[in-house]
């Protein structure tokens, strides 16, 4: 595996991998991998000749009182991870190498950014779509791959790749959960034992969620999530949002909808968790 630290390094493999005639396969992180990661890895790895991954805490997706200082970091244990998962390229570069001095160019994508995580944190998809966006320049993939764990943030990358004809396929791979039903996260490291006991409702309350779409269709969205809402701040929880959208929209569902995102966050002591389902409605 290669460890490239700078922009120039990764850009000149990604033209000689595609000159070569080699399906490259990317994957963004901002490090700190569990399983969830590595299972889009091992997705990457079956498709593509060429896998590369990047480690980079991004500045410009954190607010002002967000965890940019303290998210964790371990990029020894984190290039062992993806050596033993069979990655090609491992590309880690400082802050200052990835953002010029003086950076003023955004990419912002301004429909599906709006509800959820948009408007908690705002300027976070703006910094996710920017960042992501120079990383496709850079690495050249031919798909990469995005966990369903942040369905929002898949689908505003969908709609940035389409509106600005980015040349690259996106795979949203399935959310990965821990064997108590937590959704993995970079974050969970975070929690205390009784903080990860107790957001363990947040799932619960989206599984109970589930099936009440699933039983009464969207007839009574907000009931559904007053309750799954009302479940979590029972265990403790401060929720930020608990919202069921059309998938394609994220808007409210509608006699059109076939499938609805319902989709929570909410603080345990101090960490923010984020869970979601997919509901799919009977035709
Ligand atoms: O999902 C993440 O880890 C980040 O938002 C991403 C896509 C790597 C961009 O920094």
């Amino acid at each position: 595996m290669i460890v490239f630290r700078t922009k120039a390094e990764l850009a000149r493999f990604a033209s000689e991998t595609r000159r070569a005639g080699k399906v490259i396969g990317l994957v963004p992180t901002m490090g700190y991998l569990h399983a969830g990661h590595m299972s889009l890895v091992d997705t990457a790895r079956s498709k593509a000749d060429v896998v590369i991954v990047t480690l980079f805490v991004n500045p410009t997706q954190f607010g002002p009182n967000e965890d940019l200082d303290r998210y964790p970091r371990d990029f020894e244990r984190d290039r062992k991870m993806c050596e033993e998962h069979g990655v090609d390229v491992l590309f880690a570069p400082e802050a200052a190498e990835m953002y010029a001095p003086g950076s003023s160019t955004w990419i912002e994508e301004t429909d599906l950014a709006r509800p959820l995580c948009g408007a908690s944190r705002p300027g976070f998809y703006r910094g996710v779509t920017t960042v992501v966006g120079k990383l496709f320049h850079l690495a050249q993939p031919d798909f990469a791959c995005f966990g369903l764990k942040d369905a929002q943030q898949c689908f505003v990358i969908e709609r940035m790749v389409r509106d600005l004809d980015f040349q690259v396929k996106i795979v949203p791979c399935p959310l990965i959960r821990d064997a108590d039903g937590l959704a993995l996260s970079s974050r969970n490291r975070y929690l205390s034992a009784d903080e990860r006991s107790r957001a363990l409702s947040i799932h619960k309350a989206l599984l109970e969620g589930r099936r009440a779409l699933e039983e009464q269709g969207t007839k009574d969205v907000s009931g559904i999530c007053a309750k799954a809402a009302a479940a979590i701040t029972a265990a403790g929880g401060r929720v930020d949002y608990v919202e069921a959208l059309d998938r394609a929209t994220l808007k409210a569902p509608t006699a059109e909808t076939r499938e609805v995102l319902l989709a929570a966050a909410a603080f345990f002591g101090t960490t923010r968790l984020i869970d979601n389902e997919l509901v799919e409605l009977e035709a």
